[in-house]
């Protein structure tokens, strides 16, 4: 059987991973400032994270939701606490889209309504109301297009106000991501979050925070959301909560209560991902590793804004973006090839930077020594020679 490719493959073969750096079967080391897609949150293969993994494998990797398993007691008590939200609760699944599949889902259910307020650029994932709440009508197949979902633009509280003012009794929930991540990382303004949240206070729709990409402490706070100072009534949660182990979740504000039946899930909460969580949010508050994304991030931001070619370097934390102009547009594939630096872009033409929080300065001096060479050298080249 042959394989079908996800994404267009880089010719690399990944064999070895530590911190932040990974080897290929040639031995050669990259520098990995893409996370494998934002996922490697307190580095590659971190010793307690191994060590937790293996331990709960030699007792019991898997048993259904039927039981008690004390393992998502104690990961729902770090992450209540983590993330500043003791009073929610916590249902486990396992990938980003399914989080926010359940999130809609769960919005509708208690609102009793089937309208959902989505935002130009986003994306929520590819399962059936998630990818529907995608801008992005070429992964949208026929039957999970629906007229339940209205579009408004990012960062535009006017017409946010608008389409509450027409049709706010109908609406169940806004689905908004803290920084647009796939979308060329957008970060929603403070003003706008809250407009979000006192139209849903005012009109009874749930405000669904995606921090799927955004959350788990990358911005330095756990979800970006937080800066504006607004409680969302959902965060749906994913890729760095198990650093490349698949677990994700939804925390759900007290005064939603879903029902048996309501969420469900064979694999999700299970013992081993459980497991995997638990030493993310342990590294995470042993190593600090939100305040050092935070001052990680600044320097890098910093140190972008002062070099030639490249603008509009936004963000925050370690979830960076800048514009490429034309004359530069081999940088991404020329930090790979020449300088061996993972990094992801947006189209058409945004690199992306989302690294592992434990990224250090010296790792960030030796990005940002390349990117100024590799800046340098196609500046040059497409300089025209005159006479
Ligand atoms: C903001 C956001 N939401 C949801 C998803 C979907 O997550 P998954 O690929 O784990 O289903 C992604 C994935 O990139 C994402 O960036």
């Amino acid at each position: 059987m042959k394989l079908f490719d996800v994404y267009p493959l880089n010719n690399i073969t990944i064999e070895k991973a530590s911190g932040s750096r990974v080897w290929d079967d040639q031995g050669n080391a990259y520098l990995d400032m893409y996370g494998g897609h934002a996922v490697i949150s307190i580095g590659h293969t971190h010793p307690h994270w191994v060590k937790r993994i293996e331990d709960q494998l030699e007792r019991i990797a898997f048993y259904s939701n039927s039981v008690l398993i004390p393992q998502q007691r104690e990961l729902a008590e770090k992450l209540g606490h983590l993330s500043g939200k003791e009073n929610y609760q916590l249902f486990l699944c396992n990938s980003g889209a399914e989080a926010n599949e359940n999130a809609l889902k769960l919005a509708s259910f208690h609102t009793g309504r089937k309208k959902v307020i989505a935002f130009r650029k986003s994306f929520h994932g590819r399962t059936s109301l998630a990818v529907a709440a995608t801008d992005n009508p070429a992964i949208v197949a026929p039957v999970n297009q629906t007229a339940n979902i209205i579009f408004l633009p990012f960062n535009d509280t006017d017409s946010l106000k608008a389409c509450f003012k027409a049709q706010g009794s109908e609406i169940a929930a806004v689905i908004v991501e803290g920084i647009q991540g796939v979308g060329g990382i957008n970060v929603a303004t403070a003003e706008f979050l809250q407009a979000i949240r006192s139209c849903c206070d005012e009109y009874g729709a749930v405000y669904i925070a995606d921090s799927v990409q955004c959350g788990y402490g990358r911005t330095g706070k756990f979800y970006s959301h937080d800066h504006a100072g607004v409680d969302a009534d959902i965060y749906s949660m994913a890729k760095g909560m198990g650093n490349g182990f698949p677990v994700a979740g939804i925390s759900i504000a007290p005064h939603l209560q879903p029902k048996y039946g309501m969420l469900g899930t064979t694999f999700g909460g299970n013992q081993l991902a459980c497991a995997a969580a638990l030493a993310v949010l342990e590294v995470m508050e042993a190593e600090d590793l939100m305040e050092k994304a935070a001052e990680t991030g600044e320097y890098l931001m910093e140190a972008l804004r002062q070099l030639p070619g490249i603008s509009n370097v936004r963000g925050v934390g370690l979830m960076i973006g800048f514009d490429v102009p034309d004359n530069l547009k081999d940088l991404k594939k020329n930090l790979l090839s020449k300088h061996h630096i993972f990094t992801g872009e947006a189209k058409p033409n945004v690199i992306r930077l989302l690294p592992s929080l434990a990224l250090s300065k010296e790792e960030a001096d030796e990005f940002l020594e390349a990117i100024r060479a590799e800046i340098t050298t196609l500046e040059l080249s497409s300089t025209p020679i005159t006479a």
